[in-house]
């Protein structure tokens, strides 16, 4: 992956895997927010497992692609995604995160943009990912990558008390 143009110098971005399950835990402490939202609890070791080997049904962990930003040794933003799913030549975004300290800064935008560039790169056609319809900032943050509404997404019935209606965005490529 090559960072795009604009890219603070001071930050690289690499693939991510199971040697980097310690950064990945304290970016996910730092991030207690988000998973608080989510699910209402913070992130603990079965999230940071879940990010780097979960995939949807159907799927194997070669289907997986994990990229992560770092400032010197340390883990400051991370994504999963998937290829071919839900279709051929569709890219889905699991999750994407950056760290608080960090938001707003513009780092989530030119992680996305290098993302985006090795997408095309991968020859994708499309990017859908899933939004929680309490993660309001996540939506706008999308909305601002130029993701559109597609459709309803599967509603989240585990760890969370009552079911959560998702969304599912798209970019076209
Ligand atoms: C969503 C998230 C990745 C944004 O990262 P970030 O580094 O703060 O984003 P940037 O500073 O690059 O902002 C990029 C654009 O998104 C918009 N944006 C970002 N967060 C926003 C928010 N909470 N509300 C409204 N707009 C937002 C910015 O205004 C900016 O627009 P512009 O470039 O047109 O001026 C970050 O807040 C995060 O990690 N949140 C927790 C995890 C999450 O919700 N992930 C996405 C949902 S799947």
């Amino acid at each position: 992956m090559h960072a795009p143009e604009g890219w603070d110098p001071s930050l690289q971005v690499r693939p991510i895997d199971a040697d980097d399950a310690e950064g990945l835990s304290s970016l996910f402490a730092r991030c207690a927010d988000y998973f608080e939202l989510v699910q209402g609890a913070p992130a603990g070791d079965e999230e940071v497992d879940d990010f780097l080997t979960d995939c949807p049904e159907d799927r194997t962990e070669d289907d997986l692609y994990c990229f992560g930003v770092f400032a010197g040794d340390e883990l400051v933003a991370a994504a999963s995604n998937f290829k071919d799913f839900p279709d051929p030549d569709t890219w889905w975004i699991g999750m994407f995160l950056v760290e608080p300290d960090r938001r707003g800064t513009g780092l989530g935008r030119a992680f996305f943009e290098a993302l985006y560039d090795w997408f095309l790169d991968q020859r994708a056609l499309e990017i859908q990912l899933g939004v929680l319809e309490p993660n309001e900032g996540g939506r706008e943050f999308w909305v601002a990558m130029g993701f559109e509404h597609l459709r309803p997404g599967r509603p989240v019935v585990e760890g969370v008390p009552r079911p959560v209606p998702t969304e599912v965005l798209s970019l076209r490529l």
